[in-house]
């Protein structure tokens, strides 16, 4: 029986993300609220280590079946050992990324397909499905401009595509939102970080019944 509510955050390159989920998980502490987060791929040691694999080197590093393995890989053992065990025990987690990456990076921008993974996800993920995805939507030229200024080339595997490969995640992405509007909400992720945070607590808000304030 899982207690805590699982909120996972999506998007393309350069859209924010990690400084949006500390943003709420600051909004959570303040309110109160017991809530981890977290991220993919990563999250745990085993899901750390596949990390290393996926995001760095050439951009043809893994066949592109292989690579939705490993992302699913990690995933399973993230879920496994820190993600089931924070909701059983009634936390709530905030998570960079989940299986929507894998459907839209994997699955449709590198068209590995999307039905094997989906019974992949249902066999491997039956009843971890989010609570709420936030989609943190912006034009990929902007995404890529932020990314490049950050500079962190170590891990910029995916930066790297072509620009079409880009523009393929945000259309996938807006598209799988469209088509699941009950769980993903999409957020501007043009405007500034106050604002973008400010639209992800009404979401969350009115998603769960909650009033919690904007961190400031
Ligand atoms: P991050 O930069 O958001 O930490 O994610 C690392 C990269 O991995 C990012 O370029 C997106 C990519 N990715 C996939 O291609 N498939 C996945 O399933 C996940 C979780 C991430």
């Amino acid at each position: 029986m899982l207690n805590g509510r699982f909120i996972t955050l999506e998007g393309g390159e350069g859209a924010g993300k990690s400084t949006q989920i500390k943003l709420l998980a600051q909004a959570f502490a303040a309110a109160s609220i017991n809530a981890i987060t977290t991220r993919e791929p990563g999250g745990s040691a085993g899901g750390e280590a596949i990390r290393n694999l996926v995001v760095s080197g050439t951009t043809d590093r893994w066949n592109p079946t292989t690579e939705s393995l490993l992302f699913m890989a990690a995933r399973f053992d993230h879920l496994e050992t820190k993600i089931k065990p924070a909701l059983a025990n009634g936390q709530w987690v905030l998570c960079d990324r989940f299986y929507d990456s894998t459907y839209i990076y994997q699955g449709i921008a590198k068209n590995v397909g999307t039905d094997w993974l989906d019974q992949l996800y249902r066999q491997l993920f039956a009843n971890t499905a989010p609570d709420l995805t936030l989609l943190l939507d912006l034009p990929p030229s902007v995404g890529l401009a932020r990314t490049d200024k950050r500079g962190n080339v170590a891990e910029s595997r995916f930066e790297q595509m072509d620009i079409s490969f880009h523009e393929s995640l945000r259309a996938g992405f807006l598209n799988l939102a469209k088509v699941t509007p009950a769980r993903i909400q999409t957020v501007d992720a043009t405007q500034d970080a106050a604002s973008v945070h400010a639209a992800i607590i009404d979401a969350v808000n009115a998603r769960f019944g909650l009033a919690l304030k904007p961190a400031s």
